[in-house]
């Protein structure tokens, strides 16, 4: 069996390589997707990738990772703050979720200081830019023991 991760982007990191660089970085979100596909192939795990800028949309990407997906990957974004729904569908999928941030959101505004996903989720890798994907990879494959 062929274990399944999949990566979910949430409202404006479509747009990362153009967003406010100097917090975010200058690599696409594509760029970063490709090494990922890359890497995650060569340890032999599917990876597939989501990114949408609305809430609903999210919801419905995490539903549909039941009885698929072993693993999800999630940068909330802003819904990060205060997304019950987005919290809500990833406990009811019961699905392991490791939650990153490109960004020390502990470093930055009070209103970036809370996040709805962290305390259920597996851990959290924030604050090293595109690295944190790469280093929630990792761990997802540590943890599923690929
Ligand atoms: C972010 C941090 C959030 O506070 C912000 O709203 C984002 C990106 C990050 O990756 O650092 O959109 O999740």
């Amino acid at each position: 069996m062929s274990y399944k991760v999949m990566v979910i982007n949430g409202p404006n990191l479509n747009l990362l390589g153009v967003r406010e660089p100097e917090i975010y970085g200058k690599e696409t979100l594509d760029g970063i997707n490709n090494e990922l596909k890359a890497y995650a192939e060569k340890r032999g795990a599917d990876i597939e990738f989501f990114q949408s800028n609305h809430e609903g949309e999210i919801v419905d990407k995490i539903h549909d990772c039941l009885n698929k997906v072993n693993i999800i990957i999630i940068n909330a974004g802003a819904f990060s703050h205060y997304s019950i729904a987005i919290r809500d569908a990833l406990k009811a999928v019961n699905i392991p979720v490791i939650e990153v941030h490109l960004s020390n959101i502990y470093k930055r505004e009070d209103f970036r200081h809370k996040s709805v996903i962290s305390d259920i989720a597996v851990g959290g890798i924030y604050g090293f830019g595109s690295l944190s994907y790469k280093l929630a990879l990792e761990a997802a494959l540590d943890f599923l023991k690929i």
